[in-house]
């Protein structure tokens, strides 16, 4: 079997993240800051020390202001439902996946004012035209740091001073990036940054997180969800201070261990090396792929500008057929259609069918990939 659907979550796991969730639950199996017996403690150790680290990762001094959610979909709705007003405006792309699209639609249905900037065919932003629609009524710029469909990155760093100029917020979606592009939330001077631990952070299903900006003032964010945090049981009102405001609820520890498991992971292994070896398996599949007569392999060519995502089609070709005949007759696994994102197909030019999308990840191998290609040269020749 060859897994190239690293996009969608990365497999396998790498054997730490395992171990820390099967030793969470044998070793400090209770409810964190809830009660006092040393079970309690150790749960509530485990879940201080992932915060410390995910805030070095991310490089953000107060480690209180790493919230955990269940995936990047949810960290996304509470800045969006959270923060925006009926009357507001919000600045996107046309590169967005559904987790931010939808929210937004929603939203606009009661007032809020949308604009979508519109993005090249190769998925690019040209800085221009967000430089253009960004200005003193704009509340939030919503931004995906790479697009789960063809790669393509977008220029976050040099969007964030546009939108501070006039009093803007910047909120990242980096689902496809944590884990394989540094991110480092004081250079870039992102305010929020929405991530999974399922893709690129190595770690299992089920947990993400928010990353709120230093400098932000969270009294303008109403949470998505209030209830029980283990602090201020005397009140009935959710309290205000980080992160209690926007975790209610028994957190998910063995998530928690399990993310921060792959996140040492990666910084033992070193992110810069990850980022090279999946530019050199993005080179090699953009070319074997680009050289088979009918394929046309979307997004940019540019390995320095994409993250390991390449989306094609083959003319005359359905998408579903040639993803089942991949699976079936040669073991390799990808994601087919429009992949959570709409937009981003019309974008790009392959809505409403989608494409094939190919996903390596940080075990995939030059063998993996030489081997996809002549498998998708048959396929496409049948
Ligand atoms: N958003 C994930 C993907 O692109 C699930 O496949």
């Amino acid at each position: 079997m060859i897994y190239l659907d690293n996009a969608a979550t990365s497999w396998p796991k790498p054997p730490e993240v395992l171990k820390a969730m099967v030793d969470v639950l044998e070793r400090a199996g209770g409810n964190p800051g809830r009660s006092g017996h040393h079970l309690s403690v150790e749960a509530a150790r485990v879940v201080y020390e992932a915060r410390e680290d995910i805030a070095h990762f991310f490089n953000i001094s107060d480690p209180t202001r790493i919230i955990f959610t269940s995936n990047a979909t949810h960290a996304i709705n509470i800045v969006l439902k959270g923060l925006l007003k009926p009357g507001d405006r919000v600045v996107t792309s046309s590169m967005e996946h559904n987790a931010v699209m939808r929210p937004l639609r929603s939203l606009e249905k009661h007032g809020l004012i949308l604009d979508v900037v519109p993005c090249a065919s190769d998925g690019s932003l040209d800085i221009n035209d967000i430089a253009k629609a960004i200005d003193s009524s704009t509340r939030l710029v919503v931004l995906i740091h790479a697009s789960n469909v063809v790669g393509t990155m977008l220029p976050i760093a040099e969007v964030a001073p546009l939108a501070h100029r006039t009093g803007a917020l910047l909120l990242v979606d980096a689902a496809q990036t944590a884990g394989v592009i540094p991110i480092d939330m004081k250079i870039s001077r992102i305010d929020f940054l929405a991530f999974t631990g399922h893709k690129g952070l190595q770690g299992p299903p089920g947990i993400g997180g928010l990353v709120i900006g230093d400098h932000v003032d969270t009294s303008q964010i109403e949470p998505l969800m209030r209830g029980g945090t283990g602090s201020q049981s005397e009140l009935e009102e959710q309290p205000e201070h980080l992160p209690d405001k926007f975790e209610s609820g028994t957190p998910n520890i063995v998530g928690i261990a399990g993310l921060r498991a792959g996140i040492n992971w990666i910084m033992d292994r070193g992110i810069e090396t990850i980022r090279a070896q999946e530019r050199k398996l993005t080179r090699t599949l953009i070319d074997g792929l680009s050289n088979i007569s009918g394929i046309q392999v979307h997004g940019t060519h540019d390995p320095e500008k994409t993250v390991a995502i390449i989306s094609f089609t083959a003319t005359g070709r359905q998408v579903s057929e040639i993803g089942l005949m991949l699976d079936e007759g040669y073991g390799i696994l990808a994601r087919v259609g429009l992949h959570c994102a709409p937009a981003a197909h019309k974008t790009i030019g392959t809505f409403p069918e989608g494409t094939v999308r190919l996903a390596p990840g940080v075990f995939t191998t030059m063998d993996d990939i030489t081997t996809a290609i002549s498998a998708i040269e048959k396929v496409v020749g049948l």
